[in-house]
């Protein structure tokens, strides 16, 4: 039986952490032709190479000539703030040459986000709002968004429905309003020409099994599960973790937050592409034909941070100390997901627990002790 061509699809900041994961299920699809976009001011283009390998090792003994190719990343690096180099991407494929667009690329630290805003605005903001138009002047309209949760700020309830309003209270996370606000106004005023989904990821955790790909931030990380994994490899010299806090209304004091393997993840984003399809029908009862919706991605299954440390003391052997500091700004009590509906209207599931999402994290510090390696 004949193939289907293979769609193109554009991944921007497909070689960061999220952006290489999902990379690497879309190439296992053999559906899609991956190009990237980043300018690996987070990343490094080795992380990309890696996906092609996995890919290419996956490949069945009868492959054709297409499954071979769906191997190969075009992958060019841009800077998204430069319209004129996303422009020269897009004009490669011509208009209705790229099918669409998985964006995840954008500066994402709410502590760098309070001291450098202008920052913040031209990544994620201006470079959203520049992508759209080089998009639409491609005719390239189907577009899945990487948001998050923080954009429901503190949550009058949870588990976090999509119903919260948007209340983000740090410059990172109303950069993601700011850009959701956007792309429902653009499906309002042309209902008929885009499908937008927008994801809410929790707390991404964990790495691809095999350990060729994982979590590799430039400099110290600024999240609590990497920064476990560089304590016990040694990567930063703190032997006694900070506790942000132990007086939350919660069952040990500490922060509560959401994680899902980074693995469940990426393969929510590839049942949003398809959900962007003609077949689809989570489209067919928005209230105003605006073709957007947004998702939790989430386990609905909350963890502390005593939880946490404890869960990586299991998989590192490592002796973790801890010492209770004062509060960290901008930290809530509670951050757990709702992810019904994502389950129920996109067929999504989250099934890695906890310790697999600790242990593959591990597996991927011990084989690469200096992340990627470079410089
Ligand atoms: P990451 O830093 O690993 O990946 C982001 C990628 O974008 C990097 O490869 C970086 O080089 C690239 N990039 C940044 N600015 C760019 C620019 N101007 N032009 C081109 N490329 C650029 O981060 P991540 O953890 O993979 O996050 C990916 C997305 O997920 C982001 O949109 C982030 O806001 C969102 N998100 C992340 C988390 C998390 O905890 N990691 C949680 C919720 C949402
Ligand atoms: C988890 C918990 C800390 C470090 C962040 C961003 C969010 C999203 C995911 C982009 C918190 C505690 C941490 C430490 C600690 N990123 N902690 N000591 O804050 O839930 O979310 O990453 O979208 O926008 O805010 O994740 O890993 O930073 O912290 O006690 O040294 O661990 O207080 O409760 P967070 P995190």
């Amino acid at each position: 039986m004949a193939q289907e061509p293979l769609r193109r699809v554009l991944v921007t900041g497909g070689a960061g952490y999220i952006g290489s994961h999902i990379v690497q299920t879309l190439l296992l699809q053999r559906r899609y032709k991956v190009i990237s976009i980043d300018n690996h001011s987070n990343s490094f283009p080795t992380a990309l190479s890696r996906v092609s390998q996995i890919a290419r090792d996956a490949l069945p003994d009868d492959a054709t000539d297409q499954d071979k190719q769906s191997t190969v990343i075009d992958s060019y690096t841009a800077d998204l703030r430069k319209k004129e180099d996303v422009e020269f991407i897009f004009k490669q494929y011509g208009k209705g040459g790229i099918w669409g667009v998985i964006h995840v690329a954008a500066l994402k630290s709410v502590g760098d986000s309070s001291d450098f805003p202008l920052e913040y605005y031209s990544t994620n903001v201006a470079g959203t709002l520049q992508l759209i138009q080089v998009m639409d002047a491609y005719e390239c309209r189907r577009f899945v968004f990487s948001s998050s949760a923080t954009v429901y700020g503190t949550p009058p309830v949870v588990p976090i429905p999509e119903t919260t309003r948007l209340a983000a209270d740090s410059v990172y996370g109303r950069t993601k309003v700011m850009c959701e606000t956007i792309l429902q106004d653009l499906c309002y005023a042309e209902p008929e020409k885009w499908r937008v989904i927008s994801l809410r990821y929790f707390n991404p955790a964990g790495a691809y099994p095999s350990g060729l790909i994982g979590e590799d931030p430039r400099g110290r990380p600024g999240n609590l599960l990497p920064l476990l994994a560089h304590m016990a490899i040694g990567r930063v010299k703190d032997t006694t973790l900070r506790v942000f806090g132990n007086d939350y209304p919660t069952r040990d004091g500490t922060c509560v937050r959401d994680y899902i393997h980074v693995m469940d993840l990426a393969s929510g984003h590839l049942l949003a592409l398809d959900a962007l399809g003609p077949q689809s029908t989570v489209f067919d009862n928005c209230p105003t034909r605006a073709r957007f919706k947004g998702y939790n991605l989430g386990k609905g299954k909350g963890q502390s941070v005593l939880e946490i440390v404890e869960a990586m003391r299991k998989a590192t052997g490592y002796d973790y100390k801890t010492e209770i500091v004062g509060r960290r700004l901008g930290d809530v009590p509670d951050l757990t997901a709702d992810p019904s509906l994502a389950e129920k209207e996109l067929g999504f599931k989250a099934p890695h627990d906890l310790d697999t999402m600790c242990r593959d994290l591990w597996n991927w510090q011990t084989k690469n002790p200096q992340g990627f390696g470079e410089d």
